[in-house]
């Protein structure tokens, strides 16, 4: 009789066991590399009385893209290397909290209302001056400590390629004027692309300039440095800037400089040049303008592979220029996914953007939306293997 109890009690067990090692939503593709239950986990939660997500992306060839509502961050990107192996390659933290606690940071986060710097935290716009929150010494960065880095976006996961945010951004949020609607919708495609396309429409007149901050390392996440990775960037000029990373006027040729990327160059080969720019940039922090063959085409930016693992990136944007950061303010203090400290320039940022301080400096390409006009820009970050 006893016997039988035990038996009937093992097999209960055991099919309590099956039932909840089954995973909760078996609609999901299998993740190859992301653990989605637990990474999914690790962002459930509700802050400013919206609810957080995190959303996997995956296409036919097992690339996938973790992404979650809270400031729109690509919290993990998986792509093979040249022997098949798929690695993460963005910078970033293990959960929400993380962060939630780390609010400065921008890893892999959709920047604005305006990516990049405005000088003094402010501009004027149709004869009226707008103050704007200083976050980068008496400058504001990236829509200020409040961006859209650090707000909650309405997702909507079309399907398993596709994940649609939204945001509105009220009128005299960090300064700026006029409600702003804005879209922004991720595609993974079966070509091995990360597609980000940003629409915008304002009430009022404003200015606009949005990006993704992604920090790359084509060795993995984590890897010491990314000086050794092979870059082209498509730019016959850049902007030169002062101390505080404001450009100082018109672009300037890269010719004869260490800004000249392009042909294929290791980043770190005059990344520590004795040159007033790469002084003032602590190496590269600049932003490269495009030589395009149509302004507002959808052309190739720039170029970077590893030497090592042979992860070939290629961006391609709409935008007229790109800020190439090669990650020197991160100093390992930052530990990241999987106990990794993030050390000196262990990660790049190719950002497709407007000029930074365009509102100020009316010779650079326009960053104002009107009302009844749309903002309305495309990037795309597309994977391969360097043969
Ligand atoms: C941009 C800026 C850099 C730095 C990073 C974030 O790339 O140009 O100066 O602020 O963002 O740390």
């Amino acid at each position: 009789m006893k016997k039988l109890h035990f038996l009937a009690v093992i097999t209960v067990l055991t099919l309590f066991v099956q039932c909840t090692s089954r995973p909760a939503d078996t609609t999901e593709p299998s993740a190859a590399v992301i653990d989605t239950t637990a990474l999914k986990a690790a962002y459930e939660a509700t802050v400013n009385e919206k609810q957080v997500h995190l959303y996997i992306l995956r296409n036919a060839s097992g690339v996938e893209a973790a992404i979650t509502n809270y400031g729109g961050r690509v919290v993990a990107l998986v792509v093979p290397d040249k022997n098949g192996v798929m690695t993460d390659i963005t910078l970033g933290y293990d959960s929400l909290n993380h962060y939630r606690n780390r609010s400065e940071t921008y890893f892999g986060a959709l920047i604005g209302r305006y990516g990049n710097r405005i000088a003094k935290a402010k501009f004027s716009l149709n004869g009226k001056t707008y103050q704007l929150s200083a976050n980068n010494g008496v400058n504001s960065l990236h829509g200020g400590p409040m961006g859209f880095h650090n707000q909650v976006w309405d997702a909507v996961q079309k399907d398993g390629h596709t994940l649609e945010l939204s945001y509105t951004s009220k009128d005299g949020e960090e300064g700026y004027p006029g409600n702003l609607t804005v879209k922004v919708i991720y595609t993974l495609t079966d070509a091995n692309e990360l597609k980000i396309d940003y629409e915008a429409t304002t009430d009022q007149p404003t200015v606009v300039n949005l990006t993704n901050h992604a920090y790359f390392n084509l060795n993995g996440q984590g890897d010491t440095t990314i000086t050794d990775h092979m870059l082209t960037i498509n730019a016959s000029k850049y902007s030169a800037v002062d101390s505080t990373l404001i450009p100082a006027g018109d672009p300037v040729t890269v010719e004869g400089t260490p800004f000249d990327f392009r042909t294929a160059k290791q980043i770190g080969k005059e990344i520590n040049a004795d040159h007033v720019q790469i002084k003032n940039g602590l190496g590269y922090d600049h932003n490269f303008v495009l030589d395009k063959k149509q302004a507002n085409g959808l052309e190739k930016a720039a170029s970077v592979y590893s030497t090592v693992t042979g992860i070939l990136m290629d961006v391609y944007t709409t935008e007229p220029a790109i800020q190439f950061y090669s990650g020197n303010f991160l100093d390992g203090k930052l530990i990241g996914k999987k106990q990794k400290a993030y050390g000196h320039r262990s990660a790049f940022c190719l950002e497709t953007q407007h000029y930074p301080d365009a509102p100020n400096q009316l010779s650079f390409p326009s960053t104002t939306l009107e009302p009844g006009k749309k903002y309305q820009t495309t990037t795309i970050y597309q994977f391969g293997v360097q043969k």
